[in-house]
């Protein structure tokens, strides 16, 4: 039976990359995205090379579609990885950020990691592996984006939680924390700032890609290498841990 790898938020970015080398790692992979038009791109490409895809559209806010997405994946072959990464972030100073921009926030980014977890481990017959996607906004304060620090740290709590909670059923669960990664969601954080600053889109990313100290932006190529590793028979020990992909922005 094949191996079926659930990608959430697979549509662009970070996503997108981790579909594509996970399925030429030889996991079929089943696609999940709100974006339905992206989605199929994706889709046809990863069938283009070679590789098994499964579109399945599905609002990750929505329990029901969580459900609906990692059920339906795991009738397609035997439920092997899931790689929480759909997330969305907002650019807002502290005392402006709203109940409704919090809920949000919340809601993508933890509370939608928490149940896919739980569906999919229901469903991980023979083991398998968990990967979310945290951030290094979850490794220390983020003025402008609160939330989204507190939401990405508490990535980091779930992932420690589940990888105790399925350790005897054989499933290894481990977060991963990208630095900046030249997505369509660092672009948007850059448009917002620069605003704030007075200066360029392209400034602002300029002045954050100085400080990162491998001197460069990251790809999303970069993250899907490092998840690729942590679903690979050689991570097979390691589970519970968050793992830096960023440059040597953050030690700890
Ligand atoms: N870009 C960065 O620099 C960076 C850094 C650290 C962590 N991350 C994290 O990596 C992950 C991917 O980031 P990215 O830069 O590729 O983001 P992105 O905005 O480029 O892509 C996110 C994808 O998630 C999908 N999505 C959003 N809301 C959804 C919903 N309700 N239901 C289903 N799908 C939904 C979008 O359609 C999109 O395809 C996120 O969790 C993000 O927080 C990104």
């Amino acid at each position: 039976m094949k191996k079926v790898a659930v990608i959430t938020g697979a549509a662009q970015g970070i996503g997108r990359a981790i579909a594509s080398r996970l399925s030429k790692d030889g996991f079929a992979v089943a696609l999940v995205d709100i974006n339905t038009t992206t989605l199929n791109e994706v889709k046809k490409e990863i069938e283009t090379q070679g590789g098994q895809a499964l579109a399945l559209q599905a609002d990750l806010t929505k329990l029901d579609d969580i459900q609906t997405a990692i059920n339906r994946s795991a009738e397609w072959g035997s439920l092997s990885v899931l790689v929480n990464n759909a997330g969305r972030v907002l650019i807002n100073p502290f005392l402006d950020i709203t109940e409704q921009e919090w809920d949000a926030i919340m809601t993508l980014n933890l509370k939608t990691v928490f149940f896919a977890i739980q569906f999919a481990a229901k469903r991980m017959q023979s083991g398998g592996r968990i990967v979310n996607l945290s951030s290094i906004s979850g490794r220390s304060g983020r003025p402008d984006q609160p939330h989204y620090a507190a939401a990405k740290c508490g990535v980091i709590s779930l992932t420690q939680s589940a990888a105790l909670a399925f350790a005897s059923h054989g499933i290894t669960v481990n977060s991963v924390c990208p630095g900046v990664v030249d997505t369509p969601m660092t672009t948007a954080i850059h448009e917002v700032r620069a605003k704030t600053l007075g200066i360029t889109p392209e400034e602002s990313l300029a002045r954050m890609a100085a400080k990162i100290p491998l001197g460069r932006l990251e790809k999303a190529e970069d993250v899907a290498g490092a998840v690729s590793f942590l679903c690979s028979p050689d991570a097979a020990y390691i589970t519970g841990q968050a793992l830096n992909v960023d440059g040597g922005m953050e030690m700890n």
